[in-house]
């Protein structure tokens, strides 16, 4: 779990940039790699090298040495989650190799992003900032929902109350920590014996950014679950979401 609790969203990087250990994850294991969320779609991660000038990119919120990291994905709830998906899992072996990340949404410069390149039919839906982390924060301590607002038993409404000792507490400790758009933490899952169904809270049935937030809480969940070596199977279950509800996927513990 140290690699979750290590991770938060840092918007101030040191002007030293990565140390070579850093930029070799970068070069080798991140730039222009091309993977495949849950739903199939495929994201190639490009990026842009941290440079002092870049603060522009993000309207001076994002401060220091910063470099950005994104990729295109089609317009679609699937497409957004498959993106907080692939980015996620690529953000943790940053974070574990104490590289500092910021997802951004909407404090950043869009128009600079749409130009460089055009895609078909496809868009950035966020990007992430990332650079040489000034100081480590522990946050187990941040401010998030307690885990009977998110996580229930059979029904949204019976909160699951699981032991800590559990082989799958720390996939749902992992999700509850992961960053959302506004901290918002729009998941709401719902266990139901070895099945575990994936909900989105929302407030009208619209694809927006959240959907991005899913994406990265099911690569929070799968990081929990592997933690303790829990074999995992994601399928797309029949379920019901409600008017409240967004239903998106379930995870078989097998
Ligand atoms: C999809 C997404 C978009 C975000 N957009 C922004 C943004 O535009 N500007 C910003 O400063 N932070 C942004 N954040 C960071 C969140 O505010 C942050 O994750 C949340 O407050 C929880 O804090 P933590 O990441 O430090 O745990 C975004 C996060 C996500 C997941």
């Amino acid at each position: 779990m140290d690699t979750i609790y290590k991770r938060y969203s840092v918007r101030k990087y040191l002007k030293e940039g990565l140390s070579s250990r850093q930029q070799d994850l970068m070069d080798h294991k991140i730039n222009a790699i091309k993977e495949q969320g849950l739903f199939g779609n495929e994201i190639t991660i490009h990026l842009i090298k941290p440079n002092i000038k870049q603060f522009k990119l993000s309207y001076g919120r994002i401060q220091g040495m910063a470099g950005y990291m994104y990729g295109y994905v089609e317009k679609t709830i699937k497409g957004y989650i498959d993106y907080g998906y692939v980015m996620e899992k690529k953000l943790l072996e940053m974070t574990k190799k104490d590289i500092g990340t910021c997802w951004l949404g909407g404090t950043y410069n869009k128009n600079y992003f749409n130009s460089i390149d055009e895609v078909d039919n496809k868009s950035i839906p966020a990007v992430i900032s990332y650079g040489r982390n000034k100081k480590k924060k522990d946050n187990k301590t941040r401010k998030r929902k307690v885990f009977e607002d998110m996580f229930f038993e059979d029904e949204l409404d019976k909160p699951l109350i699981l032991n800590k000792a559990d082989k799958l507490y720390p996939a749902f400790e992992a999700l509850r920590l992961a960053p959302s758009a506004l901290n918002k933490q729009p998941w709401r899952l719902v266990k139901k014996d070895s099945v575990i169904h994936f909900y989105q809270y929302i407030k009208k049935q619209e694809f927006n950014i959240s959907n991005i937030d899913m994406g990265i809480g099911i690569a929070h969940f799968e990081y929990g679950l592997n933690i303790n070596n829990v074999p995992y199977k994601w399928f797309k279950g029949m379920v019901e979401g409600t008017s409240q509800y967004m239903y998106h996927i379930s995870v078989e513990i097998c």
